[in-house]
């Protein structure tokens, strides 16, 4: 009995390792998706002075301005030009992409 239980943990630990390598890649999304084209590779070089910087900001409200953005519950200054773009990152990838934000400096 206690042997099974070890290995259901062990295989629990090898299905959670194995997770981050299947996760979508927020730095690529950035790219892929064009986000990069306005808020710069590095997410701090904004291409326009009145553009925000992304770099740092905490994942939960970067994910939260994402989906304010895409719904259109966010439309103020600039959004316009964001939100053209929004119907190419679905709700995970919006995720990936604030988790990315977050780490960076
Ligand atoms: C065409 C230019 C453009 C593109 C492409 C673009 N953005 Fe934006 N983004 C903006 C602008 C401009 C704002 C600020 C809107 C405002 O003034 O309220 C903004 C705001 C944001 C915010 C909120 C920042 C804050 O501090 O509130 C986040 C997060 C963000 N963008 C992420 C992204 C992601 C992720 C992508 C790619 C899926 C993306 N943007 C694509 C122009 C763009």
């Amino acid at each position: 009995m206690h042997r099974a239980i070890r290995l259901i943990v062990a295989a629990a630990a090898c299905l959670a390792m194995a997770a981050p390598a299947q996760a979508l890649d927020g730095a690529q999304l950035f790219k892929k998706k064009t986000c990069w084209a306005c808020h710069g590779k590095d997410a701090k070089t904004p291409v326009m002075p009145n553009y925000p910087k992304l770099a740092g900001q905490n994942a939960a409200y970067a994910l939260a301005q994402m989906k304010d953005i895409k719904s259109g519950a966010r439309n103020n200054g600039q959004t316009a030009a964001m939100k053209g773009v929004m119907h190419l990152v679905s709700e995970e990838e919006m995720q990936a992409i604030a988790e990315w934000i977050a780490t960076l400096k």
